[in-house]
């Protein structure tokens, strides 16, 4: 047993990170220990979470597992869970209590919880006295291991946690298993070394360390020879990317020789304000396939909250950049924002409101403050009430609604291109803009996987409707 430990977890070293390519390994008597059974995994959490559920996918998948999207019909059950917030605390206990039920009649399904808040001291503590029918608990850094996890749940009988508290490694032969056969998650940097007051990931992943380029480019090379039209390069701080690696190798350098590979459609997130360097700026305007789509988190509009969030920019310097980022042609930009930060005044709030006035955000992901234990701000006296905090995030999100709109109707009779992923709900198609606005289109099936022509002919807050035209 390996309990996760918060202290352990914000050590910073300056041990060498190691890439290691022989750690994820299926033992010949485990290949088959899946054959004829299913899995069902539930992903709460940000696109790191998804991505971590693709290779978990794959790695049940070498042990012959068949996944099922229906959670009673699976032999295991697995939890990929989210610790940025207490409400994806409660969302995980509420759906495990659904799990309880369901193991109760069918005793042999093996229930695991796995992901960031397994990372957590107090949920792994939970779990233990609370949940002891749980059978696995392991942690973002163990997920190579889990074959091995999984077969001693299986013959032990006993509850399985393995959770290291460890700054981490760069594993690099781990399999993954797809959601899209279009667009692909692709990793160019672990953790996170930024450490804002209030944030838990900096523990949940360990530190800051980046893929080294060979790696990541051959991966996307990989991607285009298999028909992929869109990567996202995926970390907590894309913009830091290359500062930890020995080589002078950035971030614009990366854009630029993943755009070389010849995908059609390059994202990447997220972007902190402070590394945003000129550079990168540059191979955004430079080359056609890095979408013109920067999500470019404000938190706070108030020096005072950013000085107390330790998030090292200034409204100003925040403003500066972001007009800088403007200038790259037909550019969306969107944000993060967190209200009733401790001590936040109605003054700081309105600071808020006035970048919200000036950026007039494409869309903003808006949060009420929520402590994390184990952070600084946890420790911070939380002097907002709730009420005040909850008429702010309405206030914001009057504001932020009407931006999201006053931008939207922009599209109205344009023609965009658009990358068809999917059939909605309604019958109807679905993809996305090279600026990442969701787009309702009629059409046949067989455009699925391409990027179209579509004529924009109607306008919502959070979504636009459209036609394809040649
Ligand atoms: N690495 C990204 C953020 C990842 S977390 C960045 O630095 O921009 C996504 C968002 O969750 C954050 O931008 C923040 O707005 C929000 N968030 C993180 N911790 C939070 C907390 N304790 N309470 C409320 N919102 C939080
Ligand atoms: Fe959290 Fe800040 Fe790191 Fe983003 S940069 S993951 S908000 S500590
Ligand atoms: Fe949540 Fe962990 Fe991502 S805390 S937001 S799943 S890095």
């Amino acid at each position: 047993m390996q309990l996760p430990d918060l202290k352990e977890a914000r050590k910073r070293t300056s041990k060498e990170i190691l890439i290691k390519t022989n750690d994820y390994i299926v033992k010949e008597n485990l290949k088959e220990l899946g054959l004829g059974k299913k899995y069902y995994i539930k992903t709460y959490g940000c696109q790191m979470n998804v991505h971590d559920s693709e290779n978990i996918k794959a790695i049940l998948e070498d042990m012959s597992f068949e996944e099922t999207d229906q959670f009673e019909d699976a032999d295991v059950i697995l939890l990929n869970t989210c610790a940025i917030r207490e409400n994806a605390h409660n969302k995980v206990f509420g759906f495990l209590g659904r799990v309880k039920h369901l193991k109760q009649t069918h005793p042999h399904i093996i229930t695991g919880v796995c992901g960031c808040m397994a990372q957590e001291e107090n949920v792994v503590k939970e779990i233990k006295s609370k949940y002891k029918w749980v059978d696995i608990v392991f942690g973002t850094h163990n997920i190579y291991n889990l074959p091995n996890i999984l077969f001693d749940s299986m013959t032990k009988n006993e509850q399985e946690i393995e959770v290291f508290s460890i700054e981490g490694d760069v594993l690099e032969n781990i399999p993954v298993k797809r959601d899209s056969k279009y667009k692909a998650w692709v990793n160019i940097m672990y953790g996170c070394d930024k450490f804002c007051t209030y944030c838990i990931v900096p523990y949940t992943r360990g530190k800051q360390r980046s893929r080294t380029p060979e790696y990541i480019i051959n991966e996307v090379k990989e991607l285009v020879k298999n028909g992929y039209k869109e990567v996202t390069l995926l970390g907590q701080n894309v913009n830091a990317y290359g500062k930890d690696l020995k080589i002078d190798y950035k971030m614009g350098d990366l854009l630029r020789d993943v755009a070389k590979t010849g995908i059609e459609r390059i994202r990447f997130m997220t972007s902190h304000p402070w590394d945003f360097d000129d550079d990168m700026i540059n191979a955004i305007k430079d080359y056609d396939n890095i979408m013109p789509y920067v999500h470019l988190p404000l938190q706070s509009g108030s020096d005072r909250i950013l000085k107390l969030m330790g998030r090292r920019y200034t409204k100003e310097k925040y403003l500066t950049l972001y007009n800088k980022l403007k200038e790259i042609p037909n550019v969306a930009i969107t944000t993060d924002i967190i209200v009733g930060f401790p001590g936040e005044t109605e003054d700081d709030f309105k600071e808020t409101l006035d970048v919200v006035q000036k950026c007039q955000y494409d869309s903003a992901f808006t949060f009420i403050f929520s402590p994390r234990e184990g952070t600084p701000a946890a420790k911070m006296e939380d002097n907002v009430p709730l009420e005040e905090k909850n008429e702010r995030l309405y206030r914001l999100n009057e504001i932020v609604n009407k931006y999201a709109n006053l931008n939207n109707q922009k599209y109205l009779g344009q023609t965009v291109k658009v990358l068809i992923e999917s059939i909605g709900e309604k019958g109807n198609l679905f993809g996305y803009t090279e600026t990442m606005k969701l787009v309702n289109v009629d059409g046949k099936q067989e455009n699925i996987g391409k990027i179209v022509n579509v004529k924009i002919t109607d306008i919502k807050t959070w979504s636009l409707d459209g036609e394809i035209v040649a």
